[in-house]
């Protein structure tokens, strides 16, 4: 944490990223005992935070190891220390592959496919490491994105992998895990052993289904969420957390009040970003909860104020992001709140590594 002196939060320049710390720690500890309770492998997703000292935190706690969408995160974590990684997202191109070998010298790295075109830069690239590869299956289980469309598909696809030289079958992932995702999964899992294949892991994911995760088990055995460490409006309205357990906000100043029922924030797209909410308006502003952030330009968050808020100039209010990874990646740094104080400061370190 870089060391600052501890410093009222109403005297952060705005917007400012802010973490509630002892939230924070709790969000983690509670997920890290559901998982350690039920048996389940907890491989957090780091692409909510990109924070070395939260990912830190959560492999402290029990991780397995730790999930990142991208090389660029996983270099990041990897330079940190973290040397267990998973990353469920098809590689390929030369640089990628190049990338993704040097990583491999360096810590355990397993990758997911959909396309068994894939296999031969991922052999290559654990070859030039000197290293096997451990590569999974991604299965599309309903959410329409990667991902081999049936179980046969990646039974096929899975033995194929098991016979690469510098290949290592690894599994099974999913995102998220929609009804009827086990029942494919342990088609799968049925159809891979039938061909004399093991199956180390079945990954699935996503934290407005993470509480109901026992229910996955015995054919899941590992589980990716990522939003959990902090929450944000999508999470409550799924179910997965209250208000109360939302640990970053964007602290923001009314900087205009031009009408009578209109107020401008200081913080816009390029602190709350455009993702779509639960409900009406870009985030939520917890000291006037029936107001709504219509509209965001660059810098200006523009707020129907409905009474009886108020929102005065120069009124400090936090938002609750509608979706906080993307918020993160929009700031250099988090301010780290204990107490009603800011305590100290934590780098976004893989802010922009969406490479
Ligand atoms: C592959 C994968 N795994 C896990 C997650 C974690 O999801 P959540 O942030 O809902 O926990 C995501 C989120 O996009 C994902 O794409």
């Amino acid at each position: 944490m870089t060391g600052d002196r501890s410093t009222p939060l109403e005297s952060l320049e705005t917007p400012a990223l802010v973490i509630d710390v002892a939230r924070l720690e709790r969000n983690l500890e509670r997920w890290q005992r559901y998982c350690d309770e039920a048996g389940l492998a907890n491989r957090p997703h780091v692409k909510t935070h990109k924070s070395i000292e939260i990912a830190r935190r959560q492999v402290a706690l029990g991780a397995r190891g730790i999930t990142c969408q991208k090389l660029g995160e996983a270099e990041v974590m990897v330079e940190a220390g973290i040397d267990d990684v998973l990353i469920p997202y098809n590689l390929l191109g030369n640089g990628k592959l190049e990338r993704l070998s040097s990583l491999l010298g360096r810590a355990r790295i397993s990758v997911s496919v959909d396309d068994v075109r894939l296999l031969v830069g991922l052999a290559a690239a654990a070859r030039t490491a000197g290293r096997e590869l451990e590569v999974s299956v991604e299965c599309d289980t309903g959410m329409g994105r990667a991902g081999v469309q049936s179980p046969e598909a990646a039974v096929e696809l899975a033995a194929v992998i098991a016979r690469a030289d510098g290949l290592r079958f690894g599994g099974f992932v999913t995102y998220p895990a929609p009804a009827g995702a086990a029942a494919f999964l342990q088609a799968a899992v049925d159809g891979a052993r039938a061909c004399g294949l093991e199956v180390p892991v079945v990954s699935a994911g996503g934290t407005p289904g993470m509480w109901h995760a026992r229910e996955l088990m015995p054919t899941v055995t590992e589980y990716r969420a990522g939003t959990y460490a902090f929450h944000d409006r999508a999470t409550v309205a799924a179910g997965a957390a209250g208000l109360e357990d939302v640990a970053v906000t964007v602290h923001a100043t009314v900087a205009s009040r031009p009408t009578r029922d209109r107020a401008i924030v200081d913080a816009g797209s390029k602190a709350l970003a455009y993702d779509p909410g639960p409900g009406s308006g870009h985030g939520l502003i917890l000291e006037a909860q029936g107001s709504v952030i219509e509209t965001l330009t660059e810098e200006h968050g523009h707020v129907r104020v409905c009474a009886p808020d108020r929102l005065e100039l120069g009124d400090r209010v936090r938002i609750v992001p509608n979706h906080v990874c993307v918020v993160s990646n929009l700031f250099d740094e988090f301010w780290v709140a204990r107490d009603g104080a800011a305590v100290g400061r934590w780098p976004v370190a893989a802010r922009g590594r969406s490479q």
